[in-house]
């Protein structure tokens, strides 16, 4: 790789131990990929905080990155953690995971990583602009980035990210290059994705990744899709096709005519696919365990819940008591507007717990609980295949429904 004078100088060693092997790390990833050099970054995304996925190996890296003298150089945060980081005891979680939890966030905040744990960054402070280079770990806010925003990120790992937060650049390859943001197959939606209440259909779009990602994922290639037939759609429901797209497609990028940015300018490919509205409804349906086990575990924001969504299920708890375990899943800047704005007071008084900083997914639940009710295609997937945990697929105000006992299942 061609190497700049102060990205050889940190290759070099010259600025530390811990950029020597931040750099080392994105010289041997840009080889890999066929990277000719590096691009400035300016904004970056870390994943693997979670001490559940980390375990005492990572914590070992990070905590030697940060004793070696790393400190990030831009804008980091980071993806959500494997507790509420105030308020975990209600949650059930250990006192020797929080522990171990609370070492992690130390060794990022002793790099200066902002340790606002989230996925979505965008929603909290970590807004990148149109056509910048970043470097973004979670799947979904890699999606949403390269898509909706229009910035340029490849879905990066824990030890990548870090790396190019400490040395302020990733190798270009992959979703940097303008030929690799070309779409390769065209998807024509004739499903409809409107719910019956003109409320944003999160699972609607949910179920259609996962359909699309799985038929993506089947050809073996991973091409980028152009989504045709879709004339609006909100920004959580983009969060949520986001999110299972990278899930059930490993797609980090799409393009959407009339709603993404780049879908003007790209190339319209012949290879055709088609969404009817008996896919969609197979697809809600295969996300629907059907055995008789009653939930007893209901959560909303997968991805993060935007504040919109927040104040939906404010007004929908006012005044009512849950009867289920139920999780309102956010980040730590939206959860204190909520409180501000009286949201909190209203969702806790119900009975409901935001679980800040974490998710059902991320947090050390296995065993806790048999059947999650969500609205969340991704948080399906996860709950299955991390927890065993069986599934209820349904309609955000649904799933409100269910945590107040009304579900009928
Ligand atoms: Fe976010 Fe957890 Fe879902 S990290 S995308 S809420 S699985």
């Amino acid at each position: 790789m061609n190497l700049n004078i102060e990205e050889r100088a940190m290759l070099d060693g010259k600025r530390g131990k811990a950029n020597r092997k931040a750099m080392e790390i994105l010289v041997a990833l840009g080889t890999i990929y066929g990277a000719e050099r590096m691009v400035p970054v300016t904004s970056v995304q870390i994943a693997g905080v979670s001490y559940e996925n980390l375990g005492e190996a990572g914590l070992e890296f990070l905590t030697e990155m940060a004793e070696n003298g790393g400190k990030v150089r831009l804008l980091t945060t980071l993806n959500p953690a494997g507790m509420d980081i105030e308020n975990w005891q209600s949650l059930g979680i250990s006192a020797e995971f929080a522990e171990n939890q609370k070492r992690v966030l130390d060794a990022f905040a002793k790099m200066e990583v902002v340790t606002t744990c989230t996925c979505t960054p965008y929603l909290s402070g970590n807004l990148p602009h149109f056509g910048e280079h970043i470097a973004w770990a979670e799947s979904s806010a890699v999606c949403f980035a390269n898509a909706v925003i229009g910035a340029r990120t490849n879905r990066e790992g824990g030890p990548s990210a870090l790396a190019a937060a400490l040395t302020g650049c990733t190798p270009e390859y992959g979703m940097h290059l303008d030929q690799e943001r070309q779409p390769q197959v065209r998807v024509h939606i004739k499903a409809r994705l409107e719910t019956e209440n003109g409320a944003p259909g999160t699972h609607l779009f949910g179920a259609l990744g996962r359909f699309i990602g799985e038929k993506l994922s089947a050809s073996g290639l991973k091409p980028v899709p152009l989504i045709q037939g879709i004339e609006r759609a909100t920004l959580e429901e983009l969060k949520s096709f986001c999110a299972s797209l990278a899930t059930y497609g490993g797609t980090a990028l799409f393009h959407m005519p009339g709603i993404t940015p780049e879908a003007s300018t790209v190339t319209y490919p012949s290879e055709f696919l088609e969404v009817t509205q008996s896919d969609l409804q197979a697809a809600i349906q295969s996300l629907n365990d059907d055995d008789p086990e009653e939930v007893d575990f209901v959560s909303l924001g997968c991805p993060h819940l935007s504040l919109s969504e927040i104040a939906r299920i404010a007004k929908r708890l006012e005044g009512k008591r849950v009867v289920k375990e139920f999780w309102i899943t956010t980040s730590r800047p939206n959860k204190q507007i909520a409180d501000r704005i009286g949201y909190t007071q209203m969702i806790e008084t119900s009975g409901a717990k935001f679980a800040v900083d974490t998710c059902c997914v991320v947090a050390p639940i296995k065993g806790r609980f048999h059947k999650l009710a969500t609205d969340s295609a991704k948080a399906c997937y996860y709950a299955y295949a991390k927890n065993k945990f069986k599934t209820v697929f349904k309609s955000f105000d649904q799933i409100l429904d269910e945590a107040l006992g009304r579900g009928g299942i």
